[in-house]
């Protein structure tokens, strides 16, 4: 599907094989590898493969996608663009705090990914100047810029300092890690967008706007777009497929799971149980209510929160749920989510549903 309208604006344009409205799957730390963003790929969206906190495995994680490319697929490396000596049609996710560039940097320039998202400098946008020059010089340019935002003023503060081919508006309702205080898609998108406008009134470049946080099916889709996103970035939906590499009983939760406004919370006691330290100031990280939160507001100490959650480790599947203590991530929109079904029918189906809802004139202008 390949709607024109206004083609130098329209973002499926730089991802050749994709369909409108974009559907993303984020790179989720842990859970989004080869096969999930391979996936979501192949059915006409763009698949993430989180890199994480870190970039050792990163040469695997893309010689995987390389192969998984080539079986069976209607897309491949080499069909994709032509000339080129490998491009792969998918992205890639760094935890830029903790990530290295340096190690990074020769599997970009071997694999030219489709686009590289950037998220949570330490200490600022600037933090990822060196990020961009290097990832360009790579990939001669070819590789996309995807920085993930949660305000206003990060969104301003962005297009100073690197000025992204993307941006990716990450709001409260978000599952996983996100700025603390922050405001929903519904006022941030449109706030961002007008913001663009205004501080880039004739630009040669202004970056697209994905939105993302709490966007679990296509009535959600199609009121971005309505928003003025010119696509969707998805996470918790895609742990419900069975391409996401997460525990049986973390998956059962989120389809167990309703009313994600009640039922989630921002926090950040399940990174303290984990030993994850080190995210910068005012992130937090979205996930199912359970005894650990439940007992941490209760005052149970931080020492032994992180031991029983060691204990818990051992119960596995049965650890997950309200009754358990292991960490669940995941967005306010995680009522939606009834059944786990694969990746590539998910980015189907809302895709389809959004194009009902929003009809082909709307399609034209993304
Ligand atoms: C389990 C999980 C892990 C995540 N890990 C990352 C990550 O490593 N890097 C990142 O930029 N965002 C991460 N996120 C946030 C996503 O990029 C995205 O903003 C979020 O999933 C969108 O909200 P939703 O989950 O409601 O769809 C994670 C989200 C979840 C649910």
């Amino acid at each position: 599907m390949h709607f024109p309208g206004n083609l130098s604006d329209y973002i499926c344009d730089d991802y050749p094989w994709t369909a409108s409205p974009l559907i993303v799957s984020a790179p989720m730390a842990k859970v989004a590898m080869p096969k999930l963003a391979v996936a979501v790929s192949k059915a006409g969206g763009l698949g993430f493969i989180a890199a994480g906190y870190h970039s050792d495995h990163l040469e695997d994680l893309l010689e995987e996608a390389d192969d998984l490319l080539q079986e069976g697929s209607s897309i491949t490396p080499t069909q994709t663009w032509e000339g080129t000596p490998k491009f792969l049609p998918v992205g890639v996710g760094f935890i830029t705090w903790s990530a290295s560039l340096e190690k990074a940097l020769p599997s970009f320039a071997r694999y030219c990914p489709a686009a590289i998202w950037l998220f949570a400098p330490p200490t600022g946008f600037k933090d990822l100047i060196p990020w961009v020059t290097k990832i360009k010089e790579a990939t001669a340019s070819r590789t996309k810029i995807w920085v993930q935002i949660g305000s206003v003023s990060d969104a301003v503060e962005v297009v100073n300092a690197i000025e992204p081919d993307v941006m990716v508006v990450q709001g409260t309702d978000a599952g996983g890690h996100a700025v603390a205080r922050g405001a929903s898609i519904v006022s941030l998108v449109p706030e961002i967008k007008d913001k663009l406008r205004e501080i880039r009134p004739f630009p040669k470049k202004r970056p697209h706007v994905i939105a993302a946080g709490g966007i679990s099916d296509s009535r959600a889709v199609a009121a971005s777009i309505a928003l003025g996103a010119q696509g969707c970035v998805l996470g918790t939906r895609f742990l419900a497929s069975p391409e996401s590499m997460i525990a049986r009983g973390y998956q059962k939760a989120i389809v167990d799971a309703s009313d994600g406004g009640v039922s989630t919370v921002r926090t950040t006691i399940y990174d303290k149980v984990r030993d994850i330290h080190g995210w910068p100031e005012g992130y937090d990280g979205r996930g199912l209510i359970n005894k650990t939160f439940i007992e941490h507001i209760g005052g149970l100490s931080e020492v032994k929160n992180r031991e029983l959650y060691r204990e818990e480790l051992s119960r596995g599947d049965e650890g997950y749920g309200p009754n358990g203590r292991l960490t669940t991530y995941a967005g306010t929109g995680v009522g939606l989510i009834r059944e786990i079904i694969p990746a590539g029918d998910i980015v189907k189906s809302l895709r389809e549903g959004a194009d009902k809802i929003l009809g082909r004139q709307h399609r034209s202008k993304l």
